[in-house]
């Protein structure tokens, strides 16, 4: 393999290479809007679910899509044990059900599943949830070890879409994308 064919990874850049400052990081990272998605999972009966900004899609062909899990967060352990999990990207009038699965509920408790309404798909399923922009089920491809998170990217299994504006989040405050110029 050439240097120009190996491709760049954390645990292969060379010891010499400066890395910007964490907070700098950080702080750049405030600007980049993202949509706003809540991650399912269900361990032995139990569900669980997480919110998050890092939701791609990533492959058409096959449907792939990826998130980033924190490894720190209880979600990490039991996405990698159930192998299975969903991507529930939310809607312009869904604050409240981010703030309740991001540990932070403007009422009632946190990781509270009553918060929305959800559709069974079965049993073994991972549930969609109702009014959700899009709302998938994904198979776990592979994980991939990034730092402090890991990137799982899922095969996609069941998938809803409705028409609705997403929810975004940018500089610490929820929006959503306007036609107004
Ligand atoms: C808008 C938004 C985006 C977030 N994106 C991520 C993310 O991509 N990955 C992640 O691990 N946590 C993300 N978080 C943080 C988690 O939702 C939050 O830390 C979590 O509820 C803590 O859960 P824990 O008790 O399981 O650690 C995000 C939070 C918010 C509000």
């Amino acid at each position: 393999m050439t240097k120009q064919d190996q491709s760049p990874t954390s645990s292969t850049l060379p010891n010499d290479v400066v890395g910007v400052r964490r907070e700098d990081f950080l702080l750049a990272m405030k600007q980049a809007a993202s949509l706003v998605s809540v991650i399912t999972t269900t361990v032995t009966d139990r569900r669980m679910a997480l919110t998050v900004g890092s939701f791609l899609s990533v492959s058409a062909d096959p449907p792939l899509m990826s998130v980033c899990v924190n490894k720190k967060s209880r979600m990490c352990k039991a996405m990698k044990s159930s192998g299975k999990f969903g991507v529930h990207v939310l809607a312009d009038n869904q604050s409240e059900v981010a703030d309740v699965f991001a540990g932070r509920p403007q009422t009632g408790d946190a990781y509270d599943f009553s918060c929305v309404e959800w559709l069974d798909q079965g049993a073994g399923r991972e549930s969609l949830m109702d009014g959700a922009s899009i709302s998938a089920e994904c198979e776990t491809e592979s994980i991939i070890d990034a730092g402090s998170h890991c990137i799982f990217i899922g095969a996609v299994t069941n998938i809803k879409t409705e028409e609705k504006r997403p929810l975004l989040y940018w500089n610490r405050l929820y929006g959503f994308p306007s036609s107004d110029l």
